[in-house]
């Protein structure tokens, strides 16, 4: 099979770009979203933006928490896998923006802010900015929720982490159809933001994390 009709393949569902993204992460990306899940919803009725839905695996762990959901992608084949995936009447308004389209949102309005996945998508200074903005979104008391592909600490597991990038890029590139590069310093830009890290955690030697952040004081 060639790469594109392979990769037109694992496109046609959800189920198959995220088996791309559990061979990827080597199944923990299932843990990873519960984790992102579990820190965005607080009690049920918590309205959550979430950016970068992509085909909805977090959002329907969201749901499940009792969330309403606005959910944003850039790509409209994203965003049409994730609204095929729910019943019609299921709390989310999905919307096809960027996430620097975020500041067109009312302020204070949502209880956590989710990126799951999709800041190494973004260059630095977009990152910067929909940080800021999500910052600016949250209610009293809310909560950013940032999980992503890191840089890990430590020289020897920067060196077994580059060592792995050159096939994973090809692997990412065949399986989910785009290459992500790891955020150097996750928690330093949530900082630089204004956000204050309350929690995280690690999986895959230190370059998968999950950061949770408040609004500093
Ligand atoms: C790797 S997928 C992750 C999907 C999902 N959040 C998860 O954790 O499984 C990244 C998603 O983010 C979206 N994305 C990346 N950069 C974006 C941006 N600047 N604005 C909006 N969506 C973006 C992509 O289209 C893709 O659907």
């Amino acid at each position: 099979m060639s790469s594109l009709a392979l990769m037109r393949w694992l496109e046609g569902t959800p189920e198959r770009y995220d088996a791309g993204m559990r061979a990827l992460t080597f199944g923990r990306v299932r843990r990873l979203h519960e984790a992102v899940a579990n820190a965005a919803v607080r009690a049920p009725g918590d309205a959550v933006l979430e950016i970068g839905c992509g085909t909805g695996s977090v959002t329907a762990l969201l749901l499940a928490r009792g969330a309403r959901v606005t959910a944003f992608d850039h790509a409209p084949e994203m965003l049409e896998q994730a609204r095929a995936r729910f019943a019609t009447g299921a709390t989310v308004d999905w919307v096809e923006r960027t996430a620097s389209e975020i500041d067109a949102l009312p302020r204070a309005a949502f209880q956590s802010v989710v990126l799951s996945l999709c800041l190494s998508d973004m260059s630095r200074s977009e990152r910067a900015f929909v940080l800021r903005e999500a910052a600016l979104r949250l209610a009293p008391g809310g909560r950013v929720v940032a999980a992503d592909e890191v840089r890990p600490r430590g020289p020897l597991r920067r060196v077994l982490q580059r060592l792995w990038r050159i096939p994973q890029a090809a692997l990412a590139w065949l399986l989910v159809g785009a290459v992500s590069s790891p955020i150097p310093d996750l928690i330093g830009e949530l900082e630089a933001a204004g956000l204050a890290v309350r929690e995280s955690d690690e999986w895959l030697f230190g370059t998968l994390a999950l950061a949770v952040a408040e609004k500093s004081e």
